[in-house]
């Protein structure tokens, strides 16, 4: 039987914020873009880690992309930057089921290089539904790609950390990415002083 004419396609996959509006859940966005192949990652990605968390978390800490082990096991943050993840969480009393992780793009770009803008462009959508769904009251945003991302702009990390910006509306937050922390533990000392910035607006303003 023929397709009525205002039949998806069978490829349809939801691109525009506008189209993103019909997912009422985090399932259901997930559902509908699990196998996006918007762009070249989706074709060589073994997992979309698409986020994971506390669905109703007030924090959410969006990184940068996923690396080899949370390509492999799907979730955020689970390998060596996802361990210092879990400790600078643990220094300012959170845990890991207290929060939502995510990351800019959902599909690891081979070899870990930094994403392409237009792989930015294609996955941005998603994370912008994901938030709007959550409804945190804090972004932490992990590292320059997150930052300039959600910020729009091109600074380098010491002029956005240390302060709150906004994101529509939400606080949002930036510290250095834990991977750039292992490279360069002196920074450790920048992300205690960024983290207890957060720490300090979540009791001030909005914990329960
Ligand atoms: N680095 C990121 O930015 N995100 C992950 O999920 C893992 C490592």
């Amino acid at each position: 039987m023929q397709g009525g004419l205002f039949d998806e396609p069978s490829e349809f996959l939801p691109s525009q914020e506008e189209d993103l509006q019909r997912y009422k859940t985090l399932t259901e966005l997930y559902e509908a873009t699990k196998t996006c192949k918007k762009c070249r990652l989706g074709e060589t990605r073994k997992n979309y880690v698409f986020g994971d968390g506390n669905e109703h978390a007030k924090v959410v800490l969006v990184g940068e992309a996923p690396g080899a082990d949370e390509d492999e096991q799907g979730l955020p943050f689970v390998g060596r930057s996802g361990q210092l993840l879990n400790n600078i969480l643990a220094a300012i009393k959170f845990e890991r089921r207290d929060v939502y992780i995510c990351n800019i793009i959902k599909s690891r770009p081979p070899n870990n290089r930094n994403p392409e803008p237009d792989e930015i462009a294609a996955c941005l959508p998603y994370l912008h539904r994901q938030l709007e769904l959550i409804r945190p009251k804090i972004i932490l945003a992990l590292g320059k790609v997150a930052a300039n991302t959600l910020l729009e702009n091109n600074l380098a990390m010491q002029a956005m950390r240390g302060k709150v910006h906004k994101w529509r509306g939400i606080d949002l937050v930036v510290t250095y990415h834990p991977a750039a922390l292992l490279r360069n533990p002196n920074w450790k000392r920048f992300c205690w002083e960024d983290v207890q910035l957060l720490r300090r607006i979540y009791d001030e303003k909005y914990a329960d």
